[in-house]
């Protein structure tokens, strides 16, 4: 059986830290991940984690099975905090959420759900370039998964042209998986404008929308990360919302996520969590209880949610001012390059321009870690290794 089995390549993203883990070197830097450290580089646990697990502590319960869909306290809480508590979609109980394990599972889940029901012959469509392992879980799930035109290298925008082309020529009933806020990797975000018109056509057209929000609040804010979310489930038709917590909580090894989609009447939405039921159950039967426990807790308490909110806030803001610092740095440290883009870009990653031959250079002559796209996550700059990240990158320019 095993004879033939060939070594597959590392992860792109996860192999990157594989990579930097094993790296001896005392002064290494890990800019591959998506992951938020504070400044003084460490992954923060939040205050309002804490008082959530104090809590929880404080009546310790016997840890028996969750139902199949998760905690129903969590899903309740997931499905208003991504479709708002007095939409449509959650009033009239056209809305289901699942538990999942993370983003990840959560998509997971939606791609066996999907290629389950959808009509022989269904295709998925990705943007180019999304994240590495849009493709490869959706491929893995039975899809042929293509890529729309999304970035243009020349703007370091959106080539939203090509982008609203390639969706009015996709064969009804295809998936279009679309980033909500914060596109991984590019950080560039569509416009409102632009998303009414891709609303537009994906509801006319027939196509699914899977919308996959893992840094929600890493934008503008929660309410108005989830807009998109909101807006294409006001739109109608059968939609897919995929979110984490993994970054927003700082609870990235916990797996907390979600699966929801919107259907278009209560009865309809019964017997797609009934099916979406037999997909976790036959996966894993049913999710891990604490990380759920601890973000429906915050969720719950007023005063923890506001703890939240602020620290999630504290975050943005310091991911922004590691932006403008990275760029008055570079401006300083190679002046014949314009970072400037590196501002507007929106969540945790730049895409940096990095060349594949750049970022090996920053590995092998540095120990500094980027993804080979040269997507670097912005989130692990801090005032401490940001000289050593810009000293590094205007020597490989
Ligand atoms: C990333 O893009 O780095 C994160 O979403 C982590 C992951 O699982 O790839």
């Amino acid at each position: 059986l095993f004879s033939a089995i060939e070594m597959a390549p590392r992860d792109p993203i996860l192999g990157v830290t594989e990579a930097y883990n094993a790296d001896q070197n005392p002064a290494k830097t890990n800019l591959g991940v998506g992951v938020y450290y504070d400044d003084n580089g460490k992954v923060p646990l939040l205050e309002c984690v804490k008082k959530a697990e104090a809590e929880l502590a404080a009546k310790l319960a016997p840890r028996t099975y969750l139902p199949i869909d998760g905690l129903a306290t969590y899903d309740r809480a997931v499905q208003e905090l991504v479709f708002g508590a007095g939409s449509a979609v959650v009033t009239e109980k056209r809305a289901i959420t699942v538990q999942a394990l993370g983003g990840t599972g959560a998509l997971k889940l939606g791609a066996d759900f999907l290629k389950h029901f959808s009509p022989a012959g269904t295709e998925v469509w990705i943007s180019d370039p999304s994240w590495e392992n849009h493709r490869a879980l959706f491929e893995m799930a039975g899809f042929k998964v293509n890529a729309y035109p999304y970035y243009d290298p020349a703007t370091r925008g959106v080539n939203f042209a090509g982008m609203l082309d390639a969706l009015k020529t996709m064969k009804s009933g295809s998936v279009v998986l679309l980033h909500a806020c914060c596109h991984n990797p590019t950080g560039a975000d569509l416009t409102d404008d632009q998303w009414t018109q891709v609303i537009e056509v994906v509801t006319s057209r027939g196509l699914v929308p899977f919308l996959d929000m893992a840094y929600q609040g890493f934008g503008d804010g929660i309410a108005e990360d989830g807009q998109v979310v909101r807006r294409f489930a006001e739109a109608g038709g059968p939609l897919f919302v995929s979110n984490s917590f993994s970054k927003s909580f700082s609870l990235y090894g916990e797996r907390v996520g979600a699966l929801s989609i919107a259907a278009a009447s209560a009865e309809e939405a019964a017997r797609v969590l009934s099916q979406l039921k037999r997909v976790v159950r036959t996966n894993y039967s049913n999710p891990p209880i604490h990380g759920g426990q601890v973000v429906a807790t915050a969720l719950a308490s007023p005063e923890l949610r506001k703890l939240w909110e602020d620290e999630l806030a504290e975050m943005r803001v310091r991911i922004r001012e590691m932006r403008q610092l990275l760029v008055a740095k570079l401006k300083e440290k190679a002046p014949g390059h314009d970072f400037d883009f590196v501002i507007k870009q929106r969540g945790m990653f730049s895409y940096s321009g990095l060349t594949k031959a750049q970022v090996d250079r920053l590995r092998n002559e540095f120990s500094i870690y980027a993804v080979d796209t040269g997507r670097i996550c912005v989130a692990a700059l801090n005032t401490k290794n940001i000289d050593v990240v810009v000293d590094a990158i205007a020597k490989v320019l």
